[in-house]
This record gives C-alpha cells, structure tokens and sequence, in this order.
C-alpha cells in the first residue's frame, strides 16, 4: 500500500479528499449578497448533522485563485441567512454553471437559468427548478485558517423545509423520481439510478 504524509502542497491533499470521499451530494447555496442581489454556489462538502435541531453542514473553502474567502461564507457571516437547493439530474448542468467564480454582487441564478422564488422563513431565494429546499439560520462557524485550501465549516438550522409534491409519496421522498446527483473527483459526477437495501442487524437481535 502506498501512504502519503499530508504536510506538502494542499493542492495534493484536496485530490486524495476529493478522490476518496465520494459520491458526495451537492448542496445548491443560495444567499444574499449586501445589496440585496442574489447569490448562488454549489458546495459538495456537504452532509446533514442532527435531526433535532435540524441542521446541516457544508465547507466552503478560501478561494484558492486569489485566497478571499468566497462570497457564499462572506453574506451568510453578514446576514445569517441561506437556502441549501438539492440538486436534482435534471439540473445538473445549471448548478454547474452557477459555479461560475463571478464578481461579488454578480447574480448566478442569471448566468445559470435557474429562476428565485421567495423563501416563506428567510430573505434569501430558493431555486425553483431545486425539488427540495431547505431555509437556514446560520448556526455556526469553525475556521481551518484563512489560506488557499483552508476550509471552514459553516451549520445551519433549518427553519423550513419545501419539498416538491412529484418526489414525495405516503410521507417519504422517493429517491428515483428525486433522481439526486453526486459528485467524484476532478470533474466527475455521479448519477444515483440504482439503490440496494440491507436489513440491519440491530442490537436486540445479537443479544438474542
Ligand atoms: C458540484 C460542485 C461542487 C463544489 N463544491 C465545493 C465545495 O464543497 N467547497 C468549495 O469551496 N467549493 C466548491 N465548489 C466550487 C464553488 O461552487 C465555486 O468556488 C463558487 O464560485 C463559489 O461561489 P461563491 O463565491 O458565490 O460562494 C464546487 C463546485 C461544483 C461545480
């Protein structure tokens, strides 16, 4: 087996992470810039934390080009507010280009053709096109540093949950017609189109 220390160049640790950790779900991010326009960023550093309070998690990392902190962090440190959109095949190539690095106060939901609607709870939009949005209230932050490749975590408490009527049947979202999509490394992404189920072996059960 090959084994790597992880003190070189950061460049080398984000492609064993991104190599390893995957398929990752996307988190479609949308925030308010500070003069109100709409901001919109997919980040796959991205998992659910507790179901009571409901929060979740996602990474932005410092901007490795310039090493500013991105404009997603940047307005929810401002204004403690986002929506997290699930991105959904059929959106894939939007969220894509929504990655866009575009001038803070630039609109993605523009340049992506991906439509804002008003959230019920909070200011900023969610993605129309998204067939499960979450609104957030900004919980928590925990910096790694504020260099190229440093991340950061960012929670947030879900104050409000939209789900889509097509993908929801007898209280239960229903993966294939939600069709979710993953990303892999480099510019890989993964399509969700076939599940398999294992009955768990709880506790109770071995103690028998
Ligand atoms: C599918 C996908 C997933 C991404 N995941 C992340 C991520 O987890 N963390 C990150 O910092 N950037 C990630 N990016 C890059 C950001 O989306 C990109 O830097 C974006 O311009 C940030 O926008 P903002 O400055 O409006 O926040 C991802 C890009 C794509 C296409």
């Amino acid at each position: 087996m090959l084994s790597f220390n992880t003190n070189g160049p950061f460049q080398d640790n984000y492609k064993f992470l991104i190599g390893s950790i995957l398929p990752r779900p996307i988190a479609l991010v949308s925030t308010l810039n500070s003069d109100g326009t709409n901001n919109l960023a997919p980040f796959s550093f991205f998992t659910a934390v507790s179901a009571s309070p409901m929060i979740i998690a996602f990474s932005p990392m410092i901007r490795s080009a310039t090493g500013e902190m991105k404009d997603t962090p940047k307005n929810i440190i401002e204004n403690g507010e986002f929506v997290i959109n699930i991105v959904s095949e059929q959106i894939a190539e939007q969220v894509n280009l929504a990655s866009t690095e575009l001038p803070y106060g630039e609109d993605e939901f523009k340049i992506a053709g991906l439509t804002p609607i008003d959230s019920d709870i909070i200011a900023p939009k969610r993605v129309k096109e998204s067939l499960i949005h979450f609104e957030c209230k900004f919980r928590d932050r925990l910096s790694y540093g504020d260099e190229p490749g440093c991340g950061q975590i960012i929670t947030g408490e879900v104050v409000k949950v939209h789900i889509d009527e097509s993908v929801y049947e007898n209280g239960r979202i229903i993966t294939q017609k939600l069709q979710p999509v993953g990303r892999g490394a480099g510019n890989d992404w993964f399509r969700c189109t076939e599940t398999f189920a294992m009955e768990r072996l709880m506790k109770a059960q071995i103690q028998k």
